[in-house]
């Protein structure tokens, strides 16, 4: 069974076939193409933490390819409520449906509902753990946007610590041949046993040494959810910020990514500038989850 729990459990050829699949779903996403490629199956969305983007964006790509999704709610999901667990959830939601789409707020829960499900499941989030849907969507924002993912140069900047998107992206990222850029204050670094796992061009700087020189600025929002401490967060509560100032010293064709939702991070004046592609970002995760989609499901 095909789950996509984290990134690692795709090769780079495999990211690139998804990429390259993605490709061609775009005309199905924009409404120029029709496709019922997934009629008759069902996708089950599990959601135990709040999602705008991720939940609609694989909603949006079940229903287009002729799917149908059944939405979970926190309340049944927590039927839970009722005491019933993780397992035995994933166990009965998993004879109903092709496939299993979780976000979770522990880590490793994706993993512990694929070891319980007879379909594929795909990890939407777990805790400060992965989300590979939305780096397999970072890695084809930068391949339509730049032109290449590889040899780029990229700041990944803020909470590295406990962005999910970050870790799995940046583990994508060494894949590819590029320069990693890690930009945070000393609260949010990336975990050492992280840094040590990783083999990859990857060194910690201040944003404004690179800036000139950057194709990518990847900015999270800090993820005040995942703070044991409430003065801990407070310590670093807008310590960074991207503004138009920022983006003057960028290069004139190089970008901003975003997983959303943003914040305080990124100055509302900095979308109107042409490096702003965090909403162009949001557009592309419907191609490359209709390409997940079909390649677990079928
Ligand atoms: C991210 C997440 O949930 O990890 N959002 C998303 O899926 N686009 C980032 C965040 O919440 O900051």
């Amino acid at each position: 069974m095909k789950h996509l729990v984290s990134i690692e459990d795709l090769s780079k050829d495999e990211i690139i076939k998804i990429l390259n699949k993605s490709e061609e779903f775009e005309d199905v996403a924009l409404g120029k193409r029709k496709s019922r490629i997934l009629e008759s199956k069902i996708l089950a969305n599990l959601f135990f933490e709040p999602s705008t983007r991720t939940r609609i964006s694989f909603e949006t790509a079940m229903k287009k390819l002729g799917g149908e999704v059944i939405n979970v709610s926190a309340q049944e999901a927590s039927s839970m409520a009722k005491g019933e667990t993780l397992a035995d959830t994933v166990r009965v939601i998993s004879n109903y449906c092709d496939a299993i789409v979780i976000r979770h707020p522990l880590e490793g829960a994706a993993r512990f509902a694929a070891e319980n499900s007879n379909v594929p499941v795909i990890n939407a989030g777990d805790g400060a753990g992965q989300h590979p849907t939305q780096t397999l969507l970072d890695l084809y924002t930068i391949k339509k946007e730049i032109g290449r993912i590889d040899g780029t140069k990229i700041a990944l900047v803020g909470d590295l610590k406990y962005s999910r998107t970050i870790h799995s992206l940046i583990k994508a990222l060494t894949l590819f041949n590029t320069k990693i850029y890690l930009v945070s204050p000393p609260i949010l670094d990336l975990p050492v046993e992280f840094i040590d796992e990783l083999d990859g061009d990857i060194e910690k700087v201040e944003l404004e040494s690179v800036i000139g020189e950057v194709d990518v600025v990847y900015v999270t929002r800090i993820q005040k959810e995942r703070f044991l401490d409430e003065e801990e967060y407070k310590k670093v509560a807008g310590s960074y910020r991207i503004t138009i100032e920022t983006v003057k010293r960028m290069k004139d064709d190089a970008i901003i990514l975003h997983p959303l939702p943003r914040v305080y991070e990124i100055a509302i004046e900095v979308d109107y500038t042409k490096q702003a592609r965090y909403f162009k970002q949001t557009f592309y995760g419907v191609p490359v989850r209709m390409s997940i989609l079909t390649e677990v499901m079928l």
